[in-house]
């Protein structure tokens, strides 16, 4: 097994019976939702939360039960991928382009464990060009604000086209350097017109299960 799959397995146990689970989105929680569909095949009854169009499509295809995040009352557990996470778990989302789906349904869980290989796990954030997602009304505008706050700014293509999120909105992958203060940053970006949210998850995560060869490490807050 590689790392994101050790992970992404293991992290699939804290799944109980009658949980409603945020699956969260990427290459690594691809592994836990195949496990938990594994333990479904089994009998197993929990309702799933897509964080993306692509989670939602894997899930239906594997037959876990899905509810949307309006029609449920609280989510129990949600499993998510990161790309950049440190010792305090804090984490830089959004390299897939789901961080707005995938901050409310963490934000409306009662737990949120992260799955990671080792290269996630960092001594300080930003190597990972931090994404934002912003309007596509007015996006120049709102790229010349962000690149005002000191980053090298580039909005986000693909196949020659400006990325479209889940959302309809765009993407700015923002490129500060080491990020030294996260929470300072994570407000300024939101106050900015246009920005719809920004992919630092700060006090979201109390676990971390993170691939390290051929073993697992943990983090917990
Ligand atoms: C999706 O937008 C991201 O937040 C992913 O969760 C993150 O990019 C981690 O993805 P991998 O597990 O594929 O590295």
């Amino acid at each position: 097994m590689n790392e994101k799959q050790l992970a992404g397995k293991k992290a699939a146990s804290y799944v109980q019976e009658g949980m409603t689970v945020g699956l969260g989105t990427g290459s690594t929680v691809y592994w836990t939702i195949l496990e938990i569909a594994r333990m479904v095949k089994e009998g197993m009854k929990i309702t799933g939360v897509a964080t993306s169009n692509n989670t939602e499509k894997l899930a239906q295809e594997l037959g876990i039960p899905l509810v949307s995040l309006e029609d449920v009352s609280s989510i129990d557990l949600t499993i998510d991928g990161a790309d950049e996470l440190t010792e305090d778990l804090t984490l830089i989302k959004g390299g897939g382009g789901a961080l707005l789906r995938e901050k409310m349904i963490a934000y409306h869980s009662t737990h949120m464990i992260v799955v990671a290989d080792s290269s996630k796990f960092v001594n300080q954030l930003g190597t990972f060009p931090l994404p934002v997602e912003i309007t596509p009304f007015g996006y120049a505008k709102t790229v010349n604000a962000l690149e005002k706050l000191g980053c090298a700014a580039s909005l986000r293509k693909e196949n020659e086209s400006n990325f479209l999120t889940d959302n309809g909105n765009y993407i700015v992958d923002c490129s500060f350097g080491e990020i030294h203060y996260p929470t300072t940053l994570h407000d300024t970006l939101n106050q900015i017109p246009g920005v719809v949210e920004n992919g630092l998850f700060i006090g979201y995560a109390a676990k971390a299960i993170i691939g390290q060869e051929n073993t697992i490490t943990y983090i917990e807050k």
